[in-house]
């Protein structure tokens, strides 16, 4: 993979830098900024290679419309305050605004374009309309540096159609992501545990499958766990199941008797009588669930089998939580996973979204960790063994 370096001299010249800069917002406000955090070690090494530094990224899913409340107004003045100078919004993706904004900034400033997914032709399908953006942006830097670790994943004219058209490399951080979760994806140090959450086993179909070839354990919990049980046969009550996934599952669970690796389910779980953070909790065995309740976290005993795992392992990967860790009552199995990766000398890694929202929302040290992903999806693909397209368009 192309890196920084090989770019060369960078001094004077206009980077055109691709970040994931899709943070959650609550009516406005920034409630986890760890992906603009994430950013700042590549923009810093730019501006100190003398370059002006110029920003795409995408907040949401507006559609490939104009939509102000997915503006990234709210980011450039996160990133200002983070980076401790201005930094200006063009008011479009690649229009007057922008060519503007790219015209006037001079070495070491930083600007940010407009959310590029007001503009329809980014996500497109058609090769041609994503190679037309692709160009306007191409037309406004000199150089192309990839680091949105969280959308590479994608075919997009963002991140993958305008790394053909200038000369391009990964940033800082999209190298540290890909260097980190290899450790866990080719030839891991063993026994390999991987801790599954989340509430959709159908999200997590493809990484599955891969890790029952792979992993040594692999612990199920979350809101997925139930399809899990009830192909068990055991009857889950109100929780959250997937009809449709329970021969698959069935299927899943032969595989991996014949390949060794453990399948390991809750043996209790946190139910409710409905989902809500007052709903009062009790802990029941995982055979044993009440028709009229819903597990809604894995139970203590759980919590305690899927510790002594991981405590067990060389090499944890852990991607989505073990319960509604945003209702305290409900935390308890996440804050168990989390608690044993940071007590662990262990390597791990915590894919992004919600797992990755969990150590930071629930106090953990992250520097515990060997590493926090900043990806979502393009972790959960990496785990998968897919080939990520705006990787392989920054190999040599
Ligand atoms: C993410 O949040 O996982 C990334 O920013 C990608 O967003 P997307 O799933 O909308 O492409």
């Amino acid at each position: 993979m192309r890196t920084i370096d090989s770019l060369g001299d960078l001094d004077g010249k206009t980077v055109l830098v691709r970040s994931d800069f899709n943070v959650p917002l609550k009516d406005g406000v920034i409630t986890d900024d760890g992906r603009i955090r994430a950013a700042l070690p590549t923009i810093r090494r730019l501006l100190d290679a003398g370059a002006a530094v110029l920003i795409s990224a995408h907040l949401g899913r507006p559609g490939g419309k104009v939509n102000p409340d997915f503006s990234l107004a709210p980011v450039a003045t996160r990133l200002s305050e983070l980076l401790g100078q201005p930094v200006v919004l063009a008011d479009d993706v690649t229009g007057d605004s922008a060519k503007a904004v790219a015209a006037d900034l001079k070495p070491g400033q930083v600007a940010l374009l407009e959310n590029v997914r007001f503009d329809a032709r980014e996500t497109s399908k058609v090769d041609t309309e994503r190679q037309e953006l692709a160009a306007e942006y191409a037309a406004l830097a000199d150089a192309y540096v990839s680091d949105g670790f969280g959308v590479v994943h994608r075919k997009q004219a963002s991140v993958y159609d305008i790394a053909e058209l200038l000369p391009s490399a990964a940033g800082e951080l999209v190298f540290k992501e890909i260097d980190s979760l290899s450790k866990a994806t080719d030839n891991p140090a063993r026994p390999y545990v991987v801790i599954l959450g989340g509430s959709k086993v159908s999200d997590k179909l493809g990484v599955i499958a891969n890790l029952l070839s792979k992993a040594d354990a692999l612990l199920i919990g979350g809101g997925m766990a139930y399809t899990f049980l009830k192909a068990q046969g055991f009857e889950v009550g109100k929780s959250l199941l997937e009809e449709d996934q329970v021969e698959t599952v069935k299927g899943y669970m032969e595989t991996a008797k014949k390949n060794g690796v453990e399948l390991v389910l809750p043996v209790d779980a946190v139910v409710a009588p409905e989902f809500a953070a007052d709903a009062p909790a009790t802990v029941v065995p995982a055979s044993e669930i009440p028709e009229d309740q819903m597990g809604l976290d894995i139970g203590p005993a759980s919590g305690e089998l899927f510790a002594e795992y991981i405590m067990n392992a060389k090499t944890i990967a852990w991607n989505g939580p073990m319960g509604v860790f945003e209702f305290e009552a409900f935390a308890n199995g996440t804050k168990a996973v989390a608690a044993a990766l940071e007590a662990t000398e262990a390597f791990t890694v915590v894919g992004g979204g919600d797992s990755a929202a969990a150590v930071r929302i629930l106090g953990f040290d992250e520097s515990k960790f060997s590493h926090i992903s900043t990806g979502g999806g393009a972790s959960l693909e990496l785990l998968e063994g897919k080939t990520l397209p705006g990787i392989a368009i920054l190999e040599d």
